[in-house]
This record gives C-alpha cells, structure tokens and sequence, in this order.
C-alpha cells in the first residue's frame, strides 16, 4: 500500500487520462500535484469523450477521492464550469473533490500576461496554451500570488489583488499596450468564488498523510510531460512546473518515502504541441498522416500536434529523472498499418554520439537522431487483449523499446475505449482481492 505516481515520459498528451481513469477503478484516492487547465485528460466512456482540464480524471470512477495539490494552480471558472459539467452528467463531486487550500489561484491578468507576452514574442514564442500558468506560477515565486486562504479574509484579499492589479495594469498598459483590469468586479468575482469552493477546500497534505498512514491506495497524477518540465525539460520550451515524479512531493505536501512506484506513460510514437525541439519530427506530409491516423489535435487548444518516431534518447531521459519502475505504452495501434516503424536511439551532434538527452537548446535542435527500423504488423490490434496474441512483430516493437529503456512495459494501450488494454504485467494496481 503506497502512493504511485504516473507520469508523461514525453511531451505530455501521452493519454495518461485514459490510464488514470483505468487505474483509478482500484485506487482510493487520485491526487494532482502541478500544472492547471493547460492539461487536458481525454476519458472514453461508452460512445462518450469527456475531456478534463482542472479536476483529475479519477472523478469518474465514483468511489474515488480526487484532490487538487497546493501545487496546481486554479482557474476558479474553469474549475467551476468542470464541477457543473460533471454534474450536469450525473457525477456528484461533493465529499469527494478535495482541494488544497495553499493552491495559487489563477487570475484574469495572468490571462491577459500570458497571451500578450506571447504575442510580443513574435518568432521566439513558447506556444503556450494561453490559460496564465505561466504568469501565475511567476506570482508564486515572486511571493505576491493570491492562494485559497487568501479568500477567506476579504480585507486581505482586497488589498493584496489591489496592489498587484495596480502593478499588473501598468505593465499591460506600458509594455503590452493592452487592456485595462477592473479591480472592483476581480474582487467581487473571487469573492463569490470563495462561497462556491468552500465546501472543497481542506489542508491536502494532512489529508493525505493521514490516508497513507491508514494503508489507502493512492495515485498521484502528473500533467504535462517530463519533456515539459521546467528543469528537466526542453527549457524555455516548457511548462512552469514540475510535471516530473519530484514536483509530487512539494505538490501535495507528502515525502519521497511514501512513494512506491513511479510509472511512466510513453506514446507508441512521439508528439508535441507548442515550439521547441523535437528531434525525431516527421517532415510534414508523414506528421499529417500520423496525426490523422492518431487523431493528434490538443485537447486544450485543439491544435494539430507534431508527430516525429519513438525516441528512446528522451525515454531513457524520463526513465532516470523520474526513476521510472515501469512504462506503460499507449496508441499502439496507430501504428497498425505501418509497413516500418522507426526507433531512435541516439543522437549524433558533430560526429559525437549522444546517448543522454542535452541541456543545450541549440544541440536539442540539430541532433541528428540515429534510427533503427522495424518492420511493422500490418494488422489491427485494436480487439486483441492479451500481449500472446499480439502479432510477433508487435511484440518485438514492445520488447525492443524494454531493452532500450530498462523497464518494464506494464499495460498497452490499442484504442481509447477503457477495454482497449493489453496488461502485460499486473504489478500496476493491487488486485480486487487485496482491497
Ligand atoms: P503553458 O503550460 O500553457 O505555459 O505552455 C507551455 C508549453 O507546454 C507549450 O508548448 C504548451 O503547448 C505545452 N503544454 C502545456 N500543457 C500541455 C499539455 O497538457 N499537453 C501538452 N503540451 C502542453
């Protein structure tokens, strides 16, 4: 009994929604420990999509606690449109959506910050997803960013949100030239915020330490990816946080001897939404089939994603910063019709060869990624549910990228329907009997 934590090994968009909502089926708590609605966890239910930013994916599953660290940082009307959301589906949240009351709260000019920072940026823009994580995450460390406790002593928060929409204004009036922000009516909207979150708002970390203490089962949920991370990603081409398995501790308030087992979530292929590198990016006619293929659009922005080959260089990479006990591979299946599939793995830069993932933005863009080609399957594996009875060279793909990485493949993914799954191992989740 312990806490597991699931991470993206790539550039987020692995399909760990789909992997939480299954693991969740056998777990007592799920938990978010960064990031914000720059996430977008797909769920397949039946014929039904249902996409979630804010709240865990673990929501779904009805006897399941979802709780959202200190270290996400809220947007109050997402938040609240997603609670309405899943209730107007017939999903009560109440007495199981947890949310810590040290979380920074997202404000209207960290909006406005992240899409006018970005549009000066001109050609060196990140592509971010525009919802102010960024801006919000640089309040926080800058020590002037509005938290959950703050709400609750209406003087304090009048005049913290004074004086940082007073600085704020001045920057997006000098710097940006945009629009002004009301101080009154952001004062008056996250006042009445306060009175809708109340009943979610509890001291996370207690919470949690208490449930390990008593032997719950618990998940913790990163977003994003490793490649995405702020220290160990492709920096500036990140997110403002720790997606990586270290952020859950700081995130939630628990300690690194809690954690049991940390997984991985790799795509058969890879993907990547915004700019920066990408070493083994298809040129654009083979991204499109692939994208086509995969269905590879943002679930938060809706943009095309870019698709490139496996790239065992970055796996390897999400492997030892997160210390990775096993990897589980999702979309399989968008390969079935392939006559070869590519593995990277390892660069050359300058006749050296490169094995560990670089720090240098510049040897990130012009590594040349040395492949080795596999034949595909040419068959559907959509309907198989049993790793024997994978076509042999599907097998061999999986086997390859185990040797490649040190790891073991627990669960593959072939569909997005939550019986599309393949568990290669059962050391993921306790079974129904240890409950
Ligand atoms: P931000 O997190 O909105 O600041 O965006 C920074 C970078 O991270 C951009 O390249 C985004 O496209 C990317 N990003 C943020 N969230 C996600 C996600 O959930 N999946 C994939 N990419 C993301």
């Amino acid at each position: 009994m312990g806490v597991k934590i699931i991470v993206g090994a790539q550039w987020g968009d692995e399909g760990k929604g789909k992997i939480v909502d299954l693991v969740s089926e056998k777990v007592d708590i799920v938990a978010r420990y960064q990031g914000g609605p720059n996430a977008g966890h797909t769920v397949v239910i039946g014929d039904e999509q249902i996409i979630l930013h804010q709240i865990p994916s673990g929501i779904l599953r009805e006897n399941t606690i979802c709780i959202i660290g200190n270290g996400v940082v809220i947007d109050p009307v997402v938040l609240m449109q997603e609670i309405d959301f899943l209730k107007q589906k017939g999903i009560d949240v109440t007495g199981r959506l947890l949310i810590s009351h040290r979380a920074h709260l997202i404000m209207p000019y960290h909006h406005l910050l992240d899409s006018s920072r970005e549009e000066a940026q001109g050609v060196d823009k990140i592509g971010t997803t525009g919802r102010g994580i960024g801006p919000a995450y640089v309040d926080k460390y800058n020590r002037s960013g509005i938290r959950i406790v703050d709400l609750l002593d209406r003087d304090v928060l009048s005049e913290k949100l004074r004086k940082n929409i007073a600085e704020k204004n001045k920057v997006l009036e000098r710097i940006y030239h945009a629009v002004q922000i009301d101080v009154d009516k952001v004062i008056q909207d996250y006042i009445e915020f306060d009175h809708l979150i109340d009943e979610y708002v509890t001291d996370v970390s207690v919470y949690l330490n208490e449930a390990i203490r008593q032997g719950k089962e618990i998940l913790v949920e990163g977003a994003q990816g490793t490649m995405l991370d702020i220290d160990f990603g492709t920096y500036p081409f990140v997110t403002s946080s720790n997606p990586t398995a270290g952020g859950a501790c700081c995130g939630l308030g628990i300690g690194p001897t809690s954690i049991e087992a940390v997984i991985g979530i790799a795509k058969a292929y890879t993907t990547r939404v915004g700019m920066g590198p990408m070493p083994t990016e298809f040129d654009p006619e083979f991204s499109q089939t692939i994208r086509q293929l995969g269905g590879e659009f943002g679930a938060t922005t809706g943009r095309p994603r870019r698709c490139g080959w496996l790239d065992a260089v970055v796996l390897r990479h999400a492997v030892r910063i997160n210390t990775l006990s096993s990897l589980v591979l999702t979309k399989l299946d968008v390969l079935d019709t392939l006559p070869e599939i590519k593995i990277c793995t390892e660069y050359r830069y300058k006749n050296k060869t490169i094995k560990n993932y670089p720090a240098e933005i510049n040897i990130q863009e012009q590594a040349v990624p040395i492949y080795e080609t596999h034949p595909g399957w040419m068959q559907s594996t959509q309907n198989i549910r049993a790793f024997e009875e994978m076509p042999a060279n599907a097998q061999a793909y999986i086997r390859r990228i185990e040797e490649l990485t040190g790891v073991p493949i627990d669960i593959i993914s072939v569909g997005s329907r939550r019986d599309q799954t393949i568990r290669k191992n059962r050391s993921l989740v306790r079974q129904p009997d240890q409950r």
